[in-house]
């Protein structure tokens, strides 16, 4: 299974058979997580078999049979939210690929402090629930293309590309609350794009816009364009 078309397959799924993840999958994932944290200074840690996160009422009923995760932390920084977005979610396509489900999860957990590492000037962002689902999620509403950026039959194709595979990123409660602009080549011939947050009141717009992007440069390929810095 390609990135792309783990784009298109991944739904965020809350319930899970109690089946332990192979150990080569294990390595797989840790190798992914030692280079995402490498390249994004972060520190996410693979946490396997342990329940207590996802027990009780903390986890609201939603979650079952929840026993690994990835635990998505990092020094604080201004950027923190938006970079555990965009590698968090290059973890949750790898895990698509290799048959495995996933689910963003902001709130809903126990916080187990002694199930992972964090040092006084870092922070737990969220988590990311992992296994073998007992369902395979659902397809939610999505907003469309023209909601989100300003594709049109002007644009390239790889730009809408792009704004499509971000439709389908996950978003917290689906509020897909970002745009993408196409800003044209400037004199250097390069091409932009620029990705904005909108407005919620919900939060966690840092953290999708992340996340969207990390689905855009999928779909649209990096060789094709860089981020606009204004
Ligand atoms: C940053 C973030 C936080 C989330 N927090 C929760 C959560 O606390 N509980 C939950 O059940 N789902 C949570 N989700 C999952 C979203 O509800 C889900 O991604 C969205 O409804 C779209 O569905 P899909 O992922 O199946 O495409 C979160 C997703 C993101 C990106």
């Amino acid at each position: 299974m390609t990135l792309s078309e783990a784009i298109k397959s991944r739904h965020s799924v809350r319930k899970y058979i109690d089946k332990p993840i192979e150990e080569n999958l294990v390595s797989i994932l840790q190798e992914k997580v030692d280079e995402v944290n490498e390249k994004g200074n972060l520190h996410i840690q693979l946490v396997t078999n342990e329940p207590k996160a996802f027990k009780g009422k903390m986890a609201y009923g939603t979650f079952s049979g929840v026993t690994n995760y990835f635990a998505m932390v990092g020094k604080k920084a201004d950027d923190l939210s938006e970079r555990i977005g965009y590698y968090g979610e290059q973890l949750v396509l790898l895990a698509e690929t290799l048959g495995l489900n996933t689910c963003w999860v902001g709130l809903t957990y126990n916080n187990i402090k002694e199930a992972y590492e964090k040092a006084d000037d870092e922070k737990l962002c969220c988590m990311i629930a992992l296994g073998y689902g007992n369902d395979p999620g659902r397809n939610m509403k999505r907003k469309g293309v023209r909601d989100v950026s300003n594709a049109s039959e002007t644009t390239p194709q790889w730009f809408l590309r792009g704004v499509e595979a971000a439709l389908l990123a996950p978003t917290a409660v689906n509020q897909q609350k970002f745009r993408f602009e196409y800003v044209g080549p400037d004199g250097d011939g390069v091409h932009r794009v620029k990705a904005e947050r909108t407005f919620s009141l919900i939060g966690y717009t840092k953290m999708d816009l992340g996340i969207a992007k990390c689905h855009f440069e999928i779909g649209a390929g990096k060789e094709n364009f860089e981020w606009s810095s204004q």
